[in-house]
């Protein structure tokens, strides 16, 4: 029978579906016939409590109930209000702002930060280049946009980043291209908590500015989502004051995103900053920031932003947010170290796992052994290359099982 095609998608195959609340809607559907303790549901990208209770600061909270009823009527200004632009940046840098030109707009989530970068930092019909693990509404945000996206390897055999396959890549693209825009999401990656080192941000940026020295133009975005949830959210803010070294041909923008760092995930609060050597990159950049909130979005969420503002500016509270921040956070920790090192006892290889909401098991036939873990209750989600535990929505003695548990289904699948 011929396709109904009534949207005129301008030459896009458009088949979104997403597998992940499919997924958790099985699991869902079993806790219900079951019982909720017969049911692992290891796919929800948020933040849940041992009990399985989704986390709310409240703090947060208490900020939220102190605003003004003008604070949710009112219109932001288009690329954010003033005292969020400055607050903004003092929360995505920390005590590691680089010592070039900034700018910030607000934009809705990290995910409106992807969107205006692809928009404005790639041509259309171009290839942006990311990891071959990654946050699959990447692709969506990149097609959705009339690009392409392709990926390099994420690690060597060894585990570590692997740079080579990021060089070939770039390459490849930059033969043809003449400019490209790196995704990098980074600290505590999703799916897999994988972190770059300094000496790989180092590496990297050699490696922009080479192409930036030959005139190519090279976009770096720094996904920085779950920047707050790192052992060390401090020290994992060291590698920004690398960019200082980026030539004129290469530009940084850092995806901030207080979903996570102060669960806030509806009121979709973000920004896109930028760090540059040159200051009429930095006024262009404010430019388009503008232009695209205007031509998409038109505002941001006002209560959102002057929540933040409000958060930062009363010392008490803020201590308040960064005190809650840090008890979840250790949470989330504890629960990642437990599954390292349950999956190293059963003899499960794992992507090196630094930090963050996500861990992932390369693994051939995701799908097969996925179906396989849903007999005993437990549901991940099947990636491309592997299988992704979400650490942010089980216990720490769930992580300690989902583990074995898999290494029995990949062995089941694999006849060992
Ligand atoms: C890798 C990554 N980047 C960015 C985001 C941004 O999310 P939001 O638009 O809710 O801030 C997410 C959220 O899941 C994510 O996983």
């Amino acid at each position: 029978m011929e396709k109904l095609i009534f949207a005129q998608g301008n030459g896009r195959e458009i088949s979104f579906m997403d597998k992940i609340f499919g997924i958790a809607g099985k699991a869902a559907a079993m806790a219900e016939k079951e019982g909720r303790d017969k049911v692992t549901d290891a796919t929800i990208g948020a933040l849940l409590d041992d009990e399985g209770k989704f986390v709310v600061f409240e703090s947060v909270m208490e900020g939220m109930l102190k605003l003004n009823p003008v604070d949710f009527a009112n219109y932001a200004p288009i690329s954010g209000i003033p005292a969020y632009i400055e607050v903004v940046q003092k929360y995505a840098f920390g005590n590691h702002k680089p010592n070039m030109f900034t700018a910030a707009a607000a934009t809705p989530g990290g995910s409106g930060a992807i969107r205006n970068t692809i928009v404005n930092y790639s041509k259309a019909w171009d290839t942006i280049l990311t990891c071959d693990w990654y946050w699959s509404a990447y692709h969506t945000l990149a097609t959705e946009n009339y690009r392409k996206l392709d990926t390099y390897n994420l690690l060597t055999e060894e585990g570590t980043y692997n740079h080579a396959s990021l060089k070939a890549k770039c390459d490849e693209y930059l033969a043809v291209q003449d400019s490209l825009l790196l995704i990098i999401n980074t600290p505590a990656h999703n799916p897999t908590g994988f972190s770059l080192t300094n000496d790989d941000w180092a590496k990297v940026i050699d490696l922009a500015n080479e192409y930036g020295a030959k005139g190519k133009k090279i976009t770096i975005f720094v996904d920085a989502a779950y920047i707050d949830y790192t052992d060390n959210p401090d020290e994992s803010r060291t590698f920004l004051k690398l960019f200082e070294k980026t030539n004129d041909n290469v530009l940084a923008i850092m995806g901030y995103s207080a979903s996570k760092g102060f669960t806030l995930y509806g009121m979709r609060v973000g920004a896109m900053i930028c760090m540059t050597n040159k200051e009429e990159i930095c006024k262009e950049f404010s430019n388009i920031a503008n232009f695209s909130c205007r031509g998409t979005w038109s505002n941001g969420t006002r209560a959102g932003q002057q929540l933040l503002v409000n958060l930062y500016n009363d010392k008490e509270m803020k201590a308040k947010v960064d005190k809650e921040r840090e008890e979840n956070k250790a949470m989330l920790i504890r629960r990642g170290r437990a599954f390292e090192a349950a999956a190293k006892e059963c003899g499960l290889e794992i992507v090196p796992y630094d930090a963050g909401f996500f861990a992932s098991i390369p693994c051939a036939n995701p799908d097969e052994v996925g179906e396989l873990l849903h007999k005993k209750g437990i549901f991940l989600v099947p990636l491309a290359a592997g299988l992704r535990v979400a650490l942010s929505a089980v216990n720490e003695a769930q992580c300690k099982m989902i583990a074995p548990e898999v290494k029995k289904a990949m062995d089941e699948y694999y006849g060992k």
